[in-house]
C-alpha cells in the first residue's frame, strides 16, 4: 500500500517538475524525499509521511506555480486518489510548511517538517548544491565571480550556502551536512587558487 501510494506520487512530481530547469527538478524532490526518509529513520520520526513530503515538498511553492490554489488542489486530488487518511494528510502538510514558504528561518512544527527542511537544505551544499548554484547563476545569466560587488554565483556561497550548517534542526543532518560544508570550503580554496 505505501508503496503504490509513492509510485503514484513520484509519478505525479515527474509529470510536474521534468522541464524545470530552474533547479527544482525531478531529481532533486527524489533526492529531497529520499534523504528525509533516512533522516526520519535516523531521528526517530515517521519515515512515511517524511518521504510523502519531501516528494512533495516544492509543490505549493509560489516562485514555482503560476496559480497557487490550482497547485493545492492538486495535491489534495492526489491525497484522495492514494486513498491517504485525513489524519496522515495533516501531517504531510505540516510537514511540507515551513519548506514551502519563504518565512526566514521558520522552523518547522513537527519532527517531519524539521527532516524534510534539513533535507531540501542539504541539497543546496556539497557537490550537487554547487552544481545547482552555478546552473541556477548560468540560468539568471548571472557571473561565476567578481571583484566588485555584483550578485555572483560566488557570492551566493557566503549569502547563502556557508550559513546552511549552522540552520539545520536534527543532529543526523548536521554530520551528513559537515562533510558537505567542509567540501564548499575546499572548493572556494580551490576556486580562488585558480582565478588568481
Ligand atoms: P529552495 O526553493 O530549494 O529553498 P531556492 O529556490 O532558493 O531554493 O534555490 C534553488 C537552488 O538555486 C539552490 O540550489 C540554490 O542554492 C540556488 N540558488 C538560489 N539563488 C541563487 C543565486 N542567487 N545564485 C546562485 N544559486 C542560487
Ligand atoms: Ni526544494
Amino acid at each position: 500500500m505505501e508503496n503504490n501510494v509513492l509510485e503514484q506520487v513520484s509519478s505525479y512530481i515527474y509529470n510536474r517538475f521534468c522541464h524545470d530547469a530552474t533547479g527544482h527538478d525531478f531529481y532533486h524532490m527524489r533526492r529531497v524525499a529520499k534523504m528525509a526518509k533516512r533522516l526520519a529513520l535516523l531521528e526517530g520520526g515517521d519515515p512515511f509521511i517524511s518521504e510523502l513530503a519531501g516528494w512533495l515538498h516544492d509543490t505549493q511553492d509560489p516562485k514555482l506555480t503560476e496559480n497557487l490554489s490550482e497547485a493545492k488542489q492538486e495535491v489534495m486530488d492526489l491525497f484522495e486518489y492514494c486513498q491517504i487518511s485525513l489524519e496522515e494528510q495533516e501531517q504531510i502538510l505540516v510537514a511540507m510548511e515551513a519548506v514551502s514558504f519563504k518565512t526566514g528561518h521558520r522552523i518547522p512544527r513537527s519532527l517531519e517538517g524539521k527532516v524534510v527542511q534539513d533535507a531540501d537544505r542539504l541539497d543546496a551544499i556539497g557537490a550537487i548544491g554547487i552544481a545547482r548554484a552555478f546552473s541556477y547563476g548560468g540560468a539568471k545569466g548571472q557571473a561565476l565571480h567578481s571583484e566588485t560587488s555584483e550578485e555572483t554565483t560566488i557570492r551566493h556561497f557566503y549569502d547563502k550556502l556557508l550559513q546552511i550548517q549552522g540552520l539545520l534542526n536534527t543532529p543526523s543532518a548536521m554530520e551528513i551536512g559537515q562533510k558537505r560544508h567542509d567540501f564548499l570550503e575546499t572548493y572556494l580554496h580551490e576556486f580562488y587558487e585558480e582565478w588568481m
